[in-house]
């Protein structure tokens, strides 16, 4: 059976740019939506254009150099957000509007001041007055994570008949647990009567640190489309990351979910995002971090160099990321030792590594890691004693 495509639609040039300091101009975002039409996202957030006269140019110029990617706009449930999502898009090769509301109680009363058939009725009229412009139409419900049920599958059914092609179901707050999404998710799949005429999308937020979970689990259940950014950034703890849904669908043959991806422009990618956005990667950060293909322990260390599966589940290169790297610190055994003594082109024996173990163990007690001039400078004292015996 062949695989179910899940479509990537990439927001790090709008919920992504929404991270205090990460502002972007035209231009940088610009050349950012090339490099993800290269990378093979299906759908761009390209901004907001009503927010402002920047925003609606980065829309626009985005729209007339992207060729394969649908361009996409967001706006507010407003005819006037609409309007002008519309004109930012209109040299759009394939133009998508993204209009939605607020759906959990909490906004509906706090928000809108308003009840849930005022709000359904708003969304509806969004969403055929989006039609008018383009036949692509996502529709979002804000917060549905913590949007009751029965109501989110009404608000889905009537937007669904009112034209929505694509209904976007955030976890705004990242509030929901994984098994809780998913299963909002087959609520959806099995109560709403039309959903087979809308591909549902998974837009979750980090704030628990779920959010890759959650869309994992979305998927799972039914979803056609993931809302992420690259290094996992957006509003507060940040968006899924589009780096760790790639790679967990390709890991996971079992799902039989594949995307459009080239995995190995992930890493050049998110270094770009990074020194454009001046927004720096935790190191830890899985794939894409300084050490997601680092080992420093002796343990994994011994084994890796065995076979660098037991310590790997991907292979550096397949994300585009540098060689692997073996950390010399004071938790490094002897293979690691031997290992780059090796790789600096000094061949010792077993009783040779052994007696400069000892010395590497009290250097790297002192320091954090030791370095290659360190064990150089060791290497060449032990041969130049050894020749003097
Ligand atoms: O988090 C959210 O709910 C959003 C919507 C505007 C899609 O970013
Ligand atoms: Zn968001």
């Amino acid at each position: 059976m062949s695989a179910d495509k899940i479509h990537i639609f990439d927001t790090t040039l709008r919920d992504g740019e929404q991270v205090p300091g990460c502002k972007l101009n035209t231009s940088e975002k610009v050349g950012l939506a090339l490099q993800l039409e290269a990378l093979g996202v299906d759908i761009i957030e390209a901004g907001f254009p009503i927010s402002s006269p920047g925003d609606f140019s980065s829309v626009e110029e985005i729209s007339k150099i992207i060729t394969n990617a649908t361009v996409c706009g967001l706006t507010r449930a407003v005819e006037k957000d609409i309007e002008v999502a519309a004109a930012a898009l209109r040299h759009a090769k394939k133009p998508r509007i993204h209009t939605g509301i607020g759906t959990s109680d909490l906004h509906i009363k706090a928000k809108f001041n308003a009840t849930q058939e005022e709000i359904l009725e708003r969304a509806v009229k969004a969403v055929k007055y989006a039609r008018r412009f383009t036949d692509d139409v996502e529709f979002f419900a804000e917060d549905a994570g913590r949007t009751d049920n029965d109501y989110l599958a009404r608000v889905v059914e009537a937007v669904i008949a009112a034209g929505a092609t694509v209904v976007n179901i955030p976890d705004t707050t990242g509030y929901c647990l994984p098994h809780d999404y998913g299963a909002k998710i087959a609520f959806l799949v099995n109560n709403v009567p039309n959903i087979d005429k809308a591909i549902i999308s998974c837009h979750c937020h980090n704030d628990l640190g779920l959010a890759t979970a959650n869309s994992i689990a979305g998927v799972i259940n039914g979803a056609r489309q993931i809302e992420c950014t690259i290094n996992g950034l957006g509003e507060r703890a940040g968006n899924t990351s589009l780096e760790e849904v790639v790679m967990i669908i390709r890991q996971h043959k079992e799902l039989n979910l594949e995307t459009g991806v080239d995995p190995q422009l992930l890493n050049p990618l998110s270094r770009l995002v990074s020194d454009t956005m001046r927004m720096p990667v935790q190191p830890n950060k899985a794939i894409v971090g300084s050490n997601a293909f680092s080992h420093s322990s002796g343990i994994h260390q011994d084994g890796f160099l065995k076979s660098a599966q037991t310590y790997e589940i991907i292979a550096p290169e397949e994300v585009g990321a540098d060689s692997s790297k073996i950390i010399l610190t004071a938790r490094s055994g002897r293979s690691a030792l031997a290992y780059r003594f090796q790789k600096l082109g000094f061949r010792f024996d077993r009783n040779d590594v052994d007696s400069l173990y000892e010395q590497f163990v009290t250097i790297a007690d002192r320091k954090k890691e030791v370095e290659d001039s360190d064990l150089s400078a060791m290497a060449i004292q032990h041969q130049s004693s050894a020749a003097a015996v």
